[in-house]
């Protein structure tokens, strides 16, 4: 992990931690993880879907109120087709399985990003896992696919203007708690820590409205399925040293 104090790494009290409110996930480093041992980058993302599942649950055991995992970015569009392929496959053999196991689960979840850009049948699969999940008190959980946080700004510029141009909207109403309501998380509050491992410490195009003042933890000795919830537990630790001050003092 950087920024790391070894000193104050050891001190502290699980139990009188301060829980971030919504936390975000880059689940990066599949592709390495898989490389590293001589396996195809498919070999690396089903590895991934299993650490995905484990860290989902366990963050829902331990009270975490909003997680949100980026499994697909829109810039992920780039990649080989044979990649993304065996991508669409993970997907949609996660959200069978989501749908049979959902009923045990107690997380509501919901897909942010432009989700017509997938198969109509993934579609189906994930309108209906949202559904199914509609009435759960648990954790909320986003999950991010084509996603990209541009993209996200934009759609809200299209939305607002369309509400300027046909005049529900006057130009001096738009203010950032009305932008934040053309966000996929609207009624969510703002990511306060987000996780990135393996190594490379930019966003990627996650969040770029909500994460304003997020804290960051990049773990750079981990790769995302390598990642255990003993991990989670660090950047929560790392999270609760931090001193949040919003601009003030
Ligand atoms: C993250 O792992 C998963 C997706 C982007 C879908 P990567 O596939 O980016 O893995 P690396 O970064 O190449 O190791
Ligand atoms: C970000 O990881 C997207 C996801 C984890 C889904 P990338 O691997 O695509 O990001 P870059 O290309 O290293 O910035
Ligand atoms: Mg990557």
């Amino acid at each position: 992990m950087i920024f790391k104090n070894k000193k104050k790494e050891e001190s502290i009290d699980r139990s009188k931690r301060i829980l971030p409110v919504h936390v975000g996930i880059i689940m990066d480093g599949n592709g390495r993880w898989a490389k590293k041992r001589g396996l195809p980058r498919q070999a690396g993302h089903k590895v991934g879907a299993a650490t995905f599942k484990k860290i989902t649950r366990y963050a829902n055991s331990i009270g975490i109120k909003n997680l949100t995992v980026y499994a697909f970015s829109t810039e992920n569009w780039r990649r080989p087709k044979e990649e993304i392929d065996a991508l669409m496959d993970i997907f949609y053999d996660y959200l069978i399985e989501a749908l049979r196991d959902f009923s045990e689960e107690n997380i509501r979840t919901i897909f942010i990003g432009d989700v017509t850009a997938f198969s109509p049948k993934l579609q189906q699969l994930i309108h209906e896992t949202e559904a199914i999940s509609a009435d759960k008190t648990g954790m909320r959980l986003n999950i991010a696919m084509n996603y990209g946080g541009r993209d996200e700004i934009l759609k809200a510029v299209r939305e607002i203007s369309g509400e300027v141009a046909d005049g529900t909207l006057k130009p001096e109403d738009i203010d950032a708690g009305l932008f934040s309501r053309h966000m996929y998380t609207f009624e969510q509050p703002d990511p306060d820590l987000i996780i990135r491992p393996s190594g490379e410490y930019r966003t990627s195009n996650f969040l770029l409205w909500q994460s304003a003042y997020s804290e960051y933890v990049f773990m750079d000795e981990i790769l995302w399925p390598d990642f255990t919830t003993e991990d989670f537990e660090r950047a929560l630790d790392e999270y609760s040293r931090r001193n949040r001050r919003f601009g003030g003092v």
